[in-house]
Parts: structure tokens; sequence; C-alpha cells
């Protein structure tokens, strides 16, 4: 499949896609999100690819949404446009494969967004995260009143979008935005360094994670600890559940083949 505006690469046991609009800071206009939409869809289908890693091309992991598209937005357009960002997004966080973001700079109102759709984020040291869309007369569209009070509590998410103020990569991890932070230079390595650890881990196992930790955020408590032990009666049915008890009796390395 041709994309424009990211990348696609496909490496062993995973991928990775790299935003690339780089003269516009990687901003997310219309094509951008229907490339990674397509990617996305890719991955769906591709049961070798196990992990993917998220990064974007030059100075911004994202700098927003393309404020020229959005520019033209109206009363009527405005929810629709909302609407198409905030799908995709959706659809990245339900990949069933650990989903890294690697924010190599610049992760402002819809970069941040992208961002807290993944299921991890690793920063370099001169990455910058926040909301500014109130400095633009409108709210964050793309889960920032959504996904960040869930990661870093009412107060601050309030904080943040009300401020539209940007938070450097360490006060991001204080704060619990981001997982890690990394040099520059480092980055990429630390992030497939992780994804190749994941990837030697039972899909299935990590999946049923995914949507259990996932879960967390919409269930009580007792619908949830209910859902953990349904996966949990499930993943034992799997091949990699007999292959990795096994190979802890036996002393040896597992190797999980997805079923
Ligand atoms: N939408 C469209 N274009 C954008 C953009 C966005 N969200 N963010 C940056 N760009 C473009 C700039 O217009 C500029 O294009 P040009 O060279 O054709 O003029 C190019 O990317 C480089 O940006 P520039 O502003 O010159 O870089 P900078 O280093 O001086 O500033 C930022 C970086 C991130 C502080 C600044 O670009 C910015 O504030 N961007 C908007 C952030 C935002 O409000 N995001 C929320 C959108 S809903």
């Amino acid at each position: 499949m041709e994309f424009t505006t990211i990348k696609f690469e496909k490496k062993a046991g995973y991928a990775i896609i790299t935003l690339n609009r780089p003269d516009k800071l990687n901003a997310l206009n219309n094509q951008l999100f229907t490339d990674l939409d397509n990617a996305i869809k890719v991955i769906e289908l591709d049961t070798d690819i196990r992990a993917l890693l998220l990064t974007g091309e030059g100075k911004a992991f994202a700098a927003g949404a393309d404020i020229k598209e959005l520019n033209a937005c109206d009363g009527t357009t405005g929810k629709d446009f909302s609407a198409f960002g905030s799908k995709v997004m959706a659809r990245l966080e339900a990949l069933r494969i650990p989903v890294l973001a690697a924010v190599n700079g610049f992760a402002l109102g819809g970069g941040c967004e992208l961002a807290m759709a993944c299921h991890i984020r690793y920063a370099s040291t001169n990455a910058k995260m926040g909301q500014p869309e109130v400095n633009l007369g409108i709210l964050p569209g793309y889960g920032g009143t959504q996904r960040l009070t869930r990661l870093v509590g009412v107060a601050k998410s309030m904080e943040l979008n009300i401020t539209g103020d940007m938070v450097g990569a360490e006060e991001a991890k204080r704060i619990g935005l981001v997982n890690e932070v990394y040099d520059e230079s480092e980055l990429i390595e630390k992030s497939i360094a992780f994804i190749e650890k994941v990837i030697t881990k039972s899909p299935i196992a990590i999946a049923a994670i995914i949507d259990s930790v996932r879960s967390s955020t919409k269930l009580l408590l007792e619908d949830g600890l209910e859902y953990e032990s349904q996966k949990f009666g499930e993943v034992c049915g799997s091949q990699d559940f007999k292959e990795g008890t096994l190979a802890f009796l036996e002393k040896r390395k597992a190797n999980f083949i997805g079923k």
C-alpha cells in the first residue's frame, strides 16, 4: 500500500510508522489520518506484526491537527472533523498488540492526543507536550479532555487544558503522561529495545492484558475483576499458556506461537 504522509516499515516481528510531514511539524491533516487508518488496517490483518512503534520525522512527533484545514470548519462540519481523527485514534488504541509512541519533539494538540492513544509513551528530553487548543478558541477534539484526564487526573488535566501550557519531558513523566524519558540520540534505540522485549511474549496473553487493562477505565472494580477472570480462563485454553508454564517447569525459555 502507498502512503504519502507517513512511512510504514515492516520489520522482523513489528512495524514502525513515522509521521512524515516534517516541514509542517507532522500536522495531522485529513490525508495523514487516512494514511494512518489504512496502515492500522494492514496491521490488524498481519499476525506477524506483534508490536507497533509510532514516531515523527524531524523535530516534532506532531504539532496537532492541521490548523489550515481546521480553519475551514464551521458549526456544521466541526463535529465530523473531530470524529474522524478521534475514530482513527480509537482504532489505534484498540490494536491488540503493544503500541509505543516515541515522542521525539513537539506533541501538541492532536499530537499529544495521538501519543495518548498509544499504550506506552517514551519521550526524548527535548519533547514538549500539551493541549494548546484553547489558544485557538476551541477545545481538544481527539480525546484531550478524556484520555489526559484518565492519565494525569482531573486537576492536572483541567490546568493543562485551560491554560494550553506545554510541559517538558521530565514534567510529563512526573505527572504520568509519559512512561520514560531518554536522550534524543537514544529514543529510538530504547523504543526498539522495548518492542523487541514484548514481541518475545505470548501475543495471546498480551492481547488479553491490553483488553483487560483498557477495561479498567470503563468498568466498576467488581465488573473489571470479573472481566479479568473471564480473560484468564480464555487464555488458560491456549497452547501458549501450556508452553509458558511447561517451559518454566523444564527450566527453559518459552517459545510462544500465538495459539
Ligand atoms: N497545523 C498546520 N501547520 C502547522 C502546525 C499545525 N498544527 N504546526 C506547525 N505548522 C507549520 C507552520 O505553519 C510552519 O509552516 P510554514 O513553514 O509553511 O510557515 C511549519 O509548520 C513550522 O512551524 P513553525 O511555527 O514555524 O515552527 P516553530 O518551531 O517556530 O514553532 C510550534 C513550533 C509547535 C510552537 C508552533 O508551530 C505551533 O504553535 N504550532 C501549533 C500548535 C497547536 O496549536 N496545535 C494544536 C492544533 S489543534
